[in-house]
């Protein structure tokens, strides 16, 4: 029954031509290829599969291998959908004509539209913002209100943070172009570069593990890391629990940058009717939750509350600006990462 208004409402929009014989109709499955490797998310297929009888196969690597692999099987492949982090990562698919529009009514209204793809193409599902973390003993909790607060000479030697190579910083910086030009960013970058207290190394966890070694004074992560820590019973991460604060700059006037994981339905889905269902479940108020809860990250969709350890450190206005431009400007970014010297 499901299944039949599904394929209706594929018809009504127009992307119901398929080019290959009907499916059997005996076993239903969606083939889900994901960066994502939480055990979060793995709860949710299991329930998506209760719900709908729909099995979930899920084929899990790094980002590269993913859209490679999709290159490699072109038509041949048996994926329905791709789901990676970051906004950047997803145009990137589309640019490479990896994913196909689709949308739904269900989608519309569950996921803002700044989120999303204009083209349907994908859909965040997760929202995440880049924040920085600092040294409650040693930074007022005013002191950060902007990014452009952390290229002063006060910063010199403190500031903590991964590799430009990094996708997170690159969408971040991407933003940043977007609203005020390369010329602004460059000079951001090389406030950055000034101010750091080591060469670039680690992950954003790294970062924070650091901040409670002393190793400088603040720390540039994704949110979500912050709400792991907070939630973590581990010995080795108890110091940097106990001594960080969270500020969320903004991009000048223009709100905090965040960004997704999300998910799209790949150019030639065998199961498009069954991979919308399961984009349609995630971005439902169940699979919301547990993504809040789970995996600490914001919950897209409006009116689901943020995980216990997030809402301590308080609500922020997140950047509006239209994802899709993180993808757009992400070699501009690259360029002045590399100019700025940021390793
Ligand atoms: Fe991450």
């Amino acid at each position: 029954m499901m299944r039949s208004i599904l394929l209706l409402s594929l018809i009504g929009l127009g992307c119901g031509q398929a080019e290959r014989a009907p499916e059997s109709t005996e076993k239903r499955e969606v083939n889900v290829y994901t960066h994502r490797h939480y055990d979060t998310d793995k709860d949710l297929f299991a329930a998506f599969t209760q719900k709908t009888g729909i099995a979930v196969n899920v084929v899990q690597a790094g980002d590269d291998e993913l859209l490679a692999r999709l290159e490699q099987e072109g038509a041949t492949s048996p994926c329905d959908i791709l789901i990676t982090a970051d906004a950047g990562r997803l145009g990137l698919a589309k640019s490479r004509g990896l994913l196909q529009s689709a949308t739904s009514e269900v989608l519309l209204a569950s996921i803002p539209a700044h989120l999303r793809d204009p083209d349907g193409q994908w859909f965040g599902l997760t929202m995440r913002a880049r924040i920085v973390a600092y040294d409650k003993t040693k930074v007022k909790p005013d002191a950060i209100t902007s990014w452009a607060d952390l290229t002063g000479p006060q910063w010199k030697g403190k500031i903590l943070v991964r590799a430009s190579e990094n996708v997170y910083n690159q969408s971040l910086l991407a933003a940043m172009i977007a609203h005020d030009g390369p010329f602004a960013a460059r000079a951001w970058a090389d406030g950055i570069v000034r101010n750091m207290a080591r060469t670039p190394k680690g992950n954003d966890t790294d970062q924070l593990l650091a901040l409670g070694e002393g190793l400088g004074t603040i720390a540039i992560v994704n949110s979500y890391y912050v709400g792991k820590l907070m939630a973590s019973d581990e010995a080795e991460k108890q110091k940097a629990k106990a001594m960080i604060g969270v500020a969320f700059p903004t991009i000048g006037a223009h709100g905090v940058h965040v960004n997704v994981s999300g998910g799209g339905i790949a150019k030639h889905a065998p199961h498009k009717a069954e991979a919308l269902a399961l984009l349609e479940f995630l971005a439902g108020e169940e699979a919301q939750r547990l993504f809040a809860e789970g995996n600490k990250e914001y919950p897209v969709r409006p009116g689901i509350p943020m995980a216990s350890e997030l809402q301590a450190f308080g609500t922020f206005t997140p950047d509006s600006l239209n994802l899709e431009a993180l993808a757009r400007l992400n070699p501009d970014a690259v360029k002045v990462f590399d100019a700025a010297d940021w390793r």
